[in-house]
């Protein structure tokens, strides 16, 4: 069976609101169905599903989407996997069912051939004297290096790369799994004469490696490129040794390098990860969410620190988590401070991490107003309301601000740029700027019967929202094929989002969609004229300044602004 038929079987035969009902209680709300967000803590249910629809959207953290996607997220499992477990529960049969067969099976690949290559990185090692030196140098004792298997990759060319066409791994299967390059000179390693720390997934499967130079040459660290089984953005490096750790202790300690990593569990801290050398991102603590919500942020204390820390706190505290900052002896990493120090001292600075108020006000260079508002752009994009209270109570007490006048302050902020939030976690302002071309994506989605219309009238290059912009070409390639659950299938996240909020929640008056699409256009052509204003303005044209400004009194005339 072709996967889109199947896909349509299964549309067929389940209900989203059976389907959802396995995993959160729904309560009939008027024509729809609502219910506690499984997707973030809430006490106030905004999650709602549709019958008639077959959507879900949650209103408070923005996720959308049908009821493969909602399996997809629940379970965090792959579409394909989403679909025969869905073909499973509506009892269609699978034989013959090969979606993604292929896709898979090169994963597997790839998985295999990192394993052998980081068995030959550790067979290396024990025959590398000056890695082994290295290492110890380092202060890194044999059990550690067992548990973290690190390894050596030899100073040569393409050891690596012909040790596993040896075993008669393809060229291509090598280079996919980010082993080797290929130019002019032929296939070479990418980790050459360096000691070598595997990442691993959560299934303890090696999916890329880091490596360090022995001495002062650049760079210092390389790590594997993205491949199909292994996202940059989704990883945290130790996050398989720290598992048991995390959820036992109920927080996360967050470093920012490989060796502080590996340093901490050496000294019993068996509950700290990393990024790998990128920012925190929402990815990760999507990731940590499932073991805790908890996290204490250990950084050198010097201004990359702070900065890094300041940008890991907002999206720490966006995405639900409570966090704490601990900002270590200007100079001094987590791992030089437990070599020069010991475990000891290093629980003491941990119990003493400041919250995130206290962090913000201990760092802030400018006035106090300005870190009162920096806080406050932090518990504005907090979707918690009791993580939210909590940071806001602690600031009123840390500025001495009445709490109601920060309130106010809070509203004023959260009213300004109504945040959405994609999948990624960038929010995007849907600002008054591009209300018109939400409000027409709206009008489409709500009334496909509109679209010719719509489109045959709209420049969708002109478009400012990306995504909008992008529904709308999927929109248009679509033409008479047109419907929610055809457009869902075709979608990213961010997409599905807009479209299941928009379909929940279309905000104009349904019983005026002309009216709605009319007002839309002319704002619209409004906009475009403002746009070229400002153009003429900028150039200094006088002539085109006055015949445009003449344009917009008579249009004026016909659109109050
Ligand atoms: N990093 C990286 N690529 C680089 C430099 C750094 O991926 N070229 C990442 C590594 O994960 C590294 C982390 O950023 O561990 C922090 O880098 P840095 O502070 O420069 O080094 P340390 O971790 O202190 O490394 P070491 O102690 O080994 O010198
Ligand atoms: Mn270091």
């Amino acid at each position: 069976m072709k996967a889109d038929r199947l896909l349509e079987e299964i549309k067929l035969k389940t209900d989203i609101v059976d389907i959802i009902s396995e995993y959160v209680q729904l309560k009939k709300a008027g024509q729809n169905y609502k219910g506690l967000c499984p997707f973030h803590s809430e006490k106030t249910p905004s999650f709602m599903v549709s019958p008639s629809k077959q959507i879900f959207h949650c209103f408070g953290c923005g996720t959308g989407g049908d009821a493969v996607s909602f399996i997809i997220k629940y379970e965090n499992i792959s579409f394909s996997e989403a679909i025969k477990l869905l073909s499973k529960k509506a009892g269609i049969e699978l034989s013959g069912f090969r979606l993604d067969k292929e896709a898979s099976k090169k994963r597997e690949t790839i998985i295999q051939v990192l394993k052998e290559s980081l068995n030959f990185f550790r067979e290396n090692l024990t025959e590398s004297k000056s890695a082994q030196e290295y290492l110890n140098k380092r202060g890194i004792d044999k059990t550690t290096i067992e548990s973290f298997h690190a390894g050596y990759a030899p100073m040569e060319w393409d050891v690596l790369f012909k040790y596993l066409k040896g075993m008669g791994y393809s060229d291509s299967v090598i280079k996919d799994a980010g082993l080797v390059t290929f130019d002019e000179r032929g296939y070479r390693d990418v980790f050459r004469g360096r000691v070598i720390f595997p990442i691993f997934n959560l299934q303890n499967n090696v999916i890329a490696f880091g490596g360090r130079v022995m001495d002062d040459s650049q760079p210092k660290y390389l790590n594997s490129p993205e491949t199909e089984v292994f996202k940059k953005g989704e990883t945290l490096f130790a996050l398989n040794l720290a598992k048991e750790e995390i959820r036992k202790k109920d927080y996360a300690i967050i470093v920012e390098g490989y060796l502080d990593t590996i340093i901490c569990h050496q000294y019993g801290f068996k509950n700290t990860v990393a990024p790998l050398g990128t920012a925190l991102t929402p990815g990760h603590l999507q990731k940590l969410k499932r073991l805790t919500q908890k996290v204490v942020l250990v950084f050198d204390g010097d201004d990359a620190g702070v900065s890094a820390a300041r940008r890991s706190l907002s999206i720490l505290y966006e995405n639900d988590f409570r966090a704490k900052v601990l900002l270590l002896p200007e100079g001094e990493d987590p791992d030089s401070f437990l070599r020069k120090n010991d475990s000891h001292s290093f629980r003491t600075i941990l119990h003493k991490a400041k919250s995130a108020t206290d962090f913000l006000f201990s760092v802030s260079k400018g006035d106090r107003i300005d870190t009162v508002r920096e806080a406050l752009g932090i518990i504005a994009s907090i979707k918690d309301l009791i993580i939210a209270d909590e940071l806001l109570c602690e600031l009123a007490d840390r500025s001495r601000i009445n709490e109601s006048a920060l309130r106010g302050e809070l509203k004023k902020i959260k009213t300004k740029v109504p945040m959405h939030r994609d999948v990624e976690g960038l929010r995007i302002g849907r600002t008054a700027m591009n209300r018109e071309e939400y409000l027409l994506l709206s009008t489409i989605i709500n009334f496909p019967e509109k679209a010719d219309d719509v489109l045959s009238r709209l420049n969708i290059e002109d478009l400012r929202d990306e995504t909008i912009k992008s529904l709308f070409k999927k929109i248009r390639a679509l033409a008479n094929k047109l419907n929610i659950r055809s457009l869902l299938d075709k979608t990213d996240n961010a997409e599905r989002a807009l479209i299941t909020e928009l379909s929940l929640k279309p905000s104009f008056d349904l019983e005026h969609v002309d009216r709605n699409i009319e007002d839309c256009f002319k704002k619209l052509i409004q906009r475009s004229l403002y746009e070229r204003i400002r153009l003429a303005e900028e150039s200094g044209d006088l002539n085109l300044l006055n015949s445009l400004l003449l344009e917009k009194k008579r249009l004026i005339k016909v659109v109050p602004a």
